[in-house]
């Protein structure tokens, strides 16, 4: 027999769910601003050839990416305060954060088993131990970009801290740095989550997931 059992908090689901477009909004409205001038490379081809921002239509696009950016960032704002209180008002933190000290050895040992190399899985809570390294990285992230976004917005007013960044261009380095990493967490994310099943899936969407009560 099968029963369904609470895992993922409404408001969990809430702000997860209004966080995923927003980040998607974020990443990509940054790119259409990133176009505009797009000094970084990988010695010596440019970090983005040409082809992709064809691709992707991302031409020519500066002021939607702008006024995009400068509406949802805000918004962004404003859920991940939301979250990072919830999370610490309902003690959810304590699911997230790595907390013992073998953390990263388990966080290690899951990926392992991930990629197929090791069989035996270390005991989990809610969270196995890599999903804890990568969602409290994930926050301490979002994070760096409101105050490296913050720093490159006003680099006037919030001089220093732009100044905590190296100045102007060590900030607008760790900004566009962090988008590439959300892209990395995004593929892997999503990787894991069809490799999961629908099980997980839906437990995100409705809260409750299927177990076995045997
Ligand atoms: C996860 C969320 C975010 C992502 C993925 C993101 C991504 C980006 C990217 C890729 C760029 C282009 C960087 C470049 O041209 O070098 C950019 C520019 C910028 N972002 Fe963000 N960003 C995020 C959040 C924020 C936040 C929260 C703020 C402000 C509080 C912000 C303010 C800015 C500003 C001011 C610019 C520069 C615009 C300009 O050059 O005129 N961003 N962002």
């Amino acid at each position: 027999m099968q029963k369904l059992r609470l895992k993922h908090l409404a408001a969990i689901r809430w702000f997860h769910w209004i966080n995923f477009p927003l980040l998607a909004l974020m990443i990509w409205s940054g790119l259409l601003i990133y176009w505009a001038y797009d000094p970084y490379r990988i010695w010596p081809i440019h970090f983005f050839p040409k082809w992709i921002y064809s691709l992707f239509h991302m031409e020519h696009k500066l002021a939607e990416g702008m006024a995009l950016h400068f509406v949802f960032m805000w918004l962004f704002v404003i859920n991940g305060l939301l979250y990072v209180g919830y999370t610490l008002v309902s003690g959810e933190w304590r699911y997230l954060v790595p907390r013992s000290a073998g953390a990263w050895r388990d966080a290690w040992i899951v990926v392992l088993h991930d990629i197929g190399v090791r069989r035996a899985l270390p005991e989990q809570a809610k969270y196995n131990a890599a999903q804890q390294v990568s969602y409290s990285a994930i926050i301490v992230m979002g994070a760096g970009s409101v105050l490296s976004g913050l720093a490159i917005y006003k680099p006037a007013q919030l001089a220093w801290l732009a100044a905590l960044f190296g100045g102007y261009e060590g900030a607008r380095f760790v900004h566009f740095c962090l988008t590439m990493g959300y892209i990395v967490f995004f593929i892997v994310h999503i990787a894991q989550v069809i490799r999961a099943g629908w099980n997980q899936f839906r437990s995100m969407m409705i809260g409750y997931e299927a177990v076995s009560d045997r």
